[in-house]
């Protein structure tokens, strides 16, 4: 499978590409240390009712989506002011503060029951995201982080995973003491664990840090993630109020990760604007100042631009389009899954597949990067094979076994489930060895990759895929359109298309 590369500039053959552009993650075993932390920490519990609380908690998620449904069907003041009011008069339990209800509370039997269910599945998530994050800043290292909504932890656990040993303070925010308690619980046999401090809400944290002498250098985290919990703060008002502030403890790299649903997709949309807009503006402002004293703000970064899932920072072109971007990680149900999930009777599928919706944010302008495929030049169908010796057919052949449909999301072909003692035959350790083997390439920030945001539909000969992409150099605008690759006219990106799946970056 030979590309023509010019030779002139020669950045990626085919096989570099195609690593280059992989971000999506096969089925994903969440790691043992995890699993056991978790089935110790339920065995503590001795709760005998874990069934029906994994079932409350499921319902009450499910309210919240029918109570966004009833959001985006509505215009009534009321309801945009409160959309979990409806929710919150059957038995939803709001956190109440100075403000006002700011979020949803988590007792212990619903922390037992996030721990045992949704944990893992949520870890998964996060561990892709970051996998990107590591891949797409290669010389990124989050050493002072801040964890907003922690919960029981997935995000940090997902952190140490992509990057061991790095991390030097974390900061969680997390007013449920129930969900405190159990992150403490879970991580207390972990080693090497970095200074962690945990704060009961972003003023709590910010009063802290006022108070103390390093309180100005430690007010800025160089990573700031805040994972399935803005869908929870009950005002559009006040999830905007959040994220401001959020990108203001941030130096870096702001992370933001929703469950994949409408819902959470346009809350991601909406912080994704509004961070793009506020920072446009700023540095619109610091261009025309001519004042000296605005020197020190010059020596922040200035602006924003999207690491990922977006390949510009254009008005998002699913908009009003009443399609919704959002990403699914497949992974092994855990015992705990298992055993706690309500199956009416039919026994439950050895995997989960995780939509989730995100977006992650870096101070400063897009780096400008030539376009992956510039300078590349490729055979069709027909000229490569005139330019095959006969040997090579045996090969070409082999190809096209290779090429017959597939699907990494068939049911037949997923790995079967082993129990959490023996570690099934597809490890972390195993996707860490692929990792290492594609370090080498890794798709630039610049705006000439685009991203798969939906299942490629693949047939025979033929790949159509639904592409969000930059439609210029500097990434300030983009597109969304549905690109086509034939075998006949270009073998190569053919190959790469039929082995590319939704999330995976796609190049121009
Ligand atoms: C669905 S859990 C997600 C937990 C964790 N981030 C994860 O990814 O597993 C939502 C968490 O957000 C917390 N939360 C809700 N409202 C909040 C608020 N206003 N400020 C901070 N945390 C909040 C809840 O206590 C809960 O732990």
């Amino acid at each position: 499978m030979a590309a023509a590369v010019s030779e002139t500039v020669q950045r990626f053959t085919a096989e570099t590409l195609k690593a280059a552009s992989k971000q999506s993650k096969g089925c994903y075993v969440v790691p043992l240390r995890l699993r056991r932390a978790i089935k110790n920490y339920i065995r503590d519990q001795e709760d005998q009712h874990m069934k029906r609380n994994v079932s409350r908690l499921s319902e009450s998620f499910n309210a919240i989506k029918d109570a966004n449904l009833q959001l985006t069907a509505s215009t009534a003041r009321e309801l945009i002011e409160d959309p979990l009011k409806y929710v919150g008069c059957s038995q939803r339990w709001k956190i109440k503060s100075n403000y006002g209800d700011i979020g949803l509370k988590y007792r212990d039997d619903q922390t037992i029951a996030y721990v045992a269910s949704r944990m893992p599945a949520v870890f998964s998530a996060c561990h892709r995201v970051l996998t990107e994050v590591k891949r797409r800043l290669p010389n990124f290292e989050p050493t002072r982080v801040l964890d907003f909504g922690a919960g029981t932890g997935s995000a940090f656990w997902a952190l140490r995973e992509v990057w061991p040993n790095v991390t030097k303070s974390v900061n969680l925010i997390e007013p449920s003491q129930s969900m405190q308690r159990a992150g403490l619980s879970l991580i207390k046999d972990l080693k090497n664990l970095p200074d962690i401090q945990s704060y009961g809400s972003i003023q709590s944290l910010s009063q802290n840090l006022k108070n103390r002498k390093d309180g100005k250098k430690n007010r800025k985290h160089n990573l700031v993630i805040a994972s399935y919990v803005l869908g929870e703060i009950p005002s559009f008002k006040d999830r905007i109020t959040i994220v401001r502030q959020l990108w203001d403890l941030t130096e870096d790299v702001l992370v933001l990760m929703e469950p994949g649903t409408p819902h959470g997709s346009d809350i991601i949309s909406q912080a994704r604007s509004h961070i793009l807009w506020m920072e446009k503006r700023r540095s619109r402002k610091l261009a025309k100042s001519s004042n000296q004293g605005s020197k020190d703000i010059m020596t922040e970064k200035c602006g924003a631009h999207i690491v990922a899932p977006c390949p510009h920072d254009g008005v998002c072109p699913l908009d009003n389009s009443g399609k919704y971007c959002h990403f699914v990680q497949r992974l092994q149900r855990t015992t705990s899954q298992l055993a706690y999930k309500q199956s009416n009777g039919i026994p439950l599928r050895g995997f989960e597949d995780e939509k989730f919706s995100y977006v992650v944010f870096r101070r400063g302008p897009r780096p400008s990067e030539a376009w992956p495929l510039d300078g590349m030049k490729f055979d069709t169908l027909k000229e490569q094979r005139d330019k095959m010796n006969p040997e090579d057919f045996e090969s070409d052949y082999d190809d096209q076994i290779d090429s017959e449909p597939e699907d990494i999301f068939d049911d037949k072909k997923m790995i079967k489930y082993e129990s959490d003692i023996n570690e099934p035959y597809f490890t972390s350790e195993s996707d860490a060895e692929e990792e290492t083997s594609q370090e080498t390439t890794r798709a630039d920030l610049g705006s000439g990759w685009g991203r798969i945001i939906f299942s490629p539909i693949k047939r025979g000969k033929r790949v159509e895929m639904d592409v969000c992409r930059a439609t210029n150099n500097e990434g300030t605008e983009g597109c969304f359109e549905r690109v086509i690759v034939t075998k006949s006219k270009n073998p190569t990106l053919h190959h790469q298309a039929r082995r590319s799946l939704w999330g995976d970056l796609w190049p121009f």
